[in-house]
């Protein structure tokens, strides 16, 4: 008899069979990544026929494999029916694998993972699969909106405080699909972003790279962007939605460098929407509004520095700790205080340079040290984190540092590959063959019409 267990409480190995079984989108074909393996989890669905069961476990039976596990759920696959999960153990490889070949003609779906593939798989860390996981990281927050140091300008403001809490809350109840609430800015909070706006507008033309210094007018034009109005971002998110495929979400407070890095994987970015404390305009302990929209958005409209962007994101799904230190690392050293050559120059594309008038000036000024941009030397520098930095590192594009953070990625410990599937939203696991022969027919069929259109120039 086969017993239903609630999905929760399903031993924790079984889940992760299943739940790998789920990921790997290959209905109907069975994958034993290591042929020499005598122990495997095998999922399975059968064809709607009076005692199937008793025939499927026969067959176990009559090869002598051992099953250590059996238990059963309805299908997600495959509406009204039930999905069975067995542990085999076999004597030979190669008796696992007959008695696969004999069930492979009473299911309608067969999904067999080697134990120990299985096994290594639990030590991945979770990662979101499809754009509407991001949701779940608006729980995840490290610091909320109004718990601040004791050092920070709005300690002792309640009013501040407050303001604070009210605008955490919209990004702590906000969920993907909806559109971003709009916020009534005060007039001191907009005196505050037009002081910002003042100061650094005067710098751009001469400390900015080119691509920021494109797009900027751009999102005067098309989202607001005025010394006497702080754009919402709404209208931003929409904007970069078009030229890029980037949006924003809010957030409410800090996230890790997990679960920050993971939104860039889906052109996600989580920003702010507060204001710094009206004390002090020109200095804020943490990315506020007027370091989101002045600082990140503009290059997040431009293509090269999108994809750059989400490579760091996908190289950093389901990496291992220490891993992600270094691509936060990388993330600190390019899209905060990265710096650029151009036509000879040196150019500032960082966000945190773009945003504060003092480092703006200072980065250029021949003082620091500047190396050249390298992920393996990047990811292990040590930086302050209040202070200027000592240190800069220089991208001599931003395909260039693209290219680097792709070779970099191939060097992170992961049992598969990532691609974002822009059609769907979702990141794809490649781990198995079947996959990889279906991107090879798509590619096959871009290659086409890139060879097509040619051939019409
Ligand atoms: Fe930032």
């Amino acid at each position: 008899m086969v017993v239903t267990y609630d999905f929760i409480n399903l031993n924790g190995k079984i889940k992760s069979a299943f739940d790998q079984a789920e990921q790997i989108s290959s209905d109907g074909v069975y994958i034993l990544e290591d042929r020499s393996e005598k122990t495997a989890y095998i999922v399975f669905s059968l064809k709607e026929e009076v005692g199937a069961l008793a025939k499927a476990l026969k067959i176990f039976e009559n090869n002598s494999v051992n099953l250590l596990h059996i238990e059963s759920r309805s299908s997600k696959r495959l509406t009204g029916q039930y999905e069975f999960i067995v542990e085999a153990d076999a004597g030979s490889s190669s008796i696992l694998l007959t008695a696969v070949d004999q069930l492979r003609d009473l299911t309608s779906y067969l999904k067999v993972i080697a134990r120990n593939h299985a096994i290594s798989r639990e030590t991945i860390p979770w990662f979101p699969k499809k754009i509407k996981d991001l949701d779940r990281f608006a729980n995840q927050i490290l610091s909320y909106g109004s718990e601040l140091d004791a050092d920070h300008p709005g300690f002792t403001d309640p009013v501040y405080r407050a303001r604070r809490k009210q605008l955490a809350d919209i990004a702590f109840y906000y969920k993907h699909g909806q559109p971003i609430p709009r916020v009534d800015y005060t007039e001191e909070e907009i005196k505050s972003w037009g002081i910002v706006f003042r100061q650094l507008t005067k710098l751009f033309p001469t400390h900015a790279c080119k691509e920021f210094n494109h797009i900027f007018p751009l999102l005067v034009e098309n989202c607001g962007y005025r010394e006497d109005n702080i754009p919402q971002l709404e209208d931003i998110s929409n904007f970069l939605k078009d030229v890029t495929g980037f949006s924003l979400r809010p957030v409410a407070g800090l996230l890790s460098s997990r679960d920050f890095l993971a939104g860039l994987a889906f052109r996600v970015f989580h920003s702010t929407q507060y204001v710094r404390h009206p004390s002090s305009p020109l200095y804020t302990p943490e990315p506020d509004v007027c370091h989101e929209l002045l600082g990140h958005v503009p290059l997040f409209a431009d293509p090269m520095f999108a994809q750059f962007s989400q490579e760091i994101g996908l190289a950093s799904l389901g990496a291992p700790d220490d891993y992600i230190e270094k691509l936060a690392t990388c993330y600190w050293f390019t899209v905060e205080f990265g710096i650029c050559r151009q036509e000879g120059n040196l150019r500032a594309y960082g966000a945190g340079l773009l945003s504060s008038f003092g480092e703006l000036e200072y980065c250029l000024s021949g003082k620091p040290e500047l190396k050249p941009f390298n992920p393996e030397v990047t990811g292990i520098t040590k930086y302050p984190i209040t202070e200027y930095q000592p240190t800069y590192f220089v991208s001599e594009s931003f395909e260039d540092a693209k290219d680097k953070m792709i070779a970099f990625a191939e060097t992170i410990p992961r049992p598969f590959g990532v691609r974002y599937n822009a059609y769907t939203q979702s990141v794809e696991i490649l781990d198995s063959k079947h996959q990889l022969e279906n991107l090879l027919k798509n590619l096959s069929s871009e290659m086409k019409t890139v060879v097509d259109a040619l051939r019409k120039l």
